[in-house]
């Protein structure tokens, strides 16, 4: 069986998998985590699947399970794909948009990934490195983009501390300065998807958002791992940006919550 996939039918996600169980021997200089790592890698059938059709990472079926779900992903489509190393995401939507033109007289999509650490490169998309936290990164991906997106998509995900709160408010942090990319970007109709922890912080975040689009749910795709408090906001049909004056006043000394536009979003 070939490893690699060019192009084929459209995937859906990987349940029925044969399960396979693999032990992994500890060994000298493997620390005990590392190893319950690799046998869970091992024996994850997302991790299997994912070899044996060419995807750079399990998490290729959570959007593809999104997708198969909600339909945001279609020909012609125009997606920014934040935090998308090592690439899973931007090849499922490089191939559910058609940004490299296979699907004969559909009409042909473009996919901006963009993310901290270099990307190998995915034909069809166009990748950036760039921290999307740093002062004036979302004006770069504007005029990358030079117009209005489709879909605005977020798996940023900063490295967790193990801090149940920390991590909570720095993946809510991500998640936010998405959420405005994609209120200064949306083409009416549009979709938002973001990765986030469930918190205080994400109840705020889902008040603004259903402010903005006609539906927003929680959702936790089947291929997210059960032991993992991940889950995405998926948010359809975006109705264009509500105004600062629609929004409850924030306890913010006086400074304001956007601050300047090219202020560092970290110290929002
Ligand atoms: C879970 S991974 C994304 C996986 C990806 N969706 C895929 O399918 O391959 C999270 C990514 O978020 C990126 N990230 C975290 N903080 C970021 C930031 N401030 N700007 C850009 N990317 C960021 C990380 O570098 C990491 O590659």
């Amino acid at each position: 069986m070939s490893r690699r996939r060019t192009k084929g039918p459209r995937r859906s996600s990987g349940r029925g998998m044969r399960e396979l169980s693999v032990r992994v021997k500890t060994a000298r200089g493997r620390k005990l985590s590392s190893t319950r790592w690799l046998q869970r890698q091992l024996n994850d059938p997302y991790v299997q699947r994912a070899k044996a059709e060419g995807y750079r990472g399990r998490a290729a079926y959570k959007i593809m399970e999104l997708d198969d779900r909600f339909h945001f992903l279609k020909p012609g489509g125009r997606v920014v794909d934040l935090g998308c190393a090592p690439g899973g995401w931007t090849q499922v939507a490089v191939e559910r948009v058609n940004a490299r033109g296979e699907k004969p007289g559909r009409r042909r999509g473009r996919v901006i990934g963009v993310d901290l650490r270099e990307v190998e490169s995915i034909a069809g998309a166009e990748l950036h490195r760039l921290d999307f936290m740093a002062e004036g990164a979302d004006e770069k991906v504007r005029d990358w983009l030079g117009g209005k997106a489709d879909v605005v998509m977020s798996d940023m995900a900063a490295s967790a501390t193990g801090h149940r709160q920390t991590d909570h408010l720095r993946i809510m942090a991500l998640a936010e300065a998405a959420a405005e990319l994609a209120f200064d970007v949306l083409e009416e109709g549009g979709t938002f998807v973001a990765k986030v922890l469930e918190g205080g912080a994400q109840a705020e975040l889902q008040k603004r958002l259903k402010r903005g689009f006609a539906k927003v749910l929680n959702v936790k795709p089947p291929a997210s791992r059960a032991d993992s408090a991940e889950k995405y906001v998926v948010a359809l049909g975006f109705r264009g940006a509500p105004s600062r004056a629609e929004e409850p006043p924030q306890d913010d000394g006086g400074a304001g919550r956007s601050g300047s536009p090219t202020e560092d979003k970290r110290n929002r």
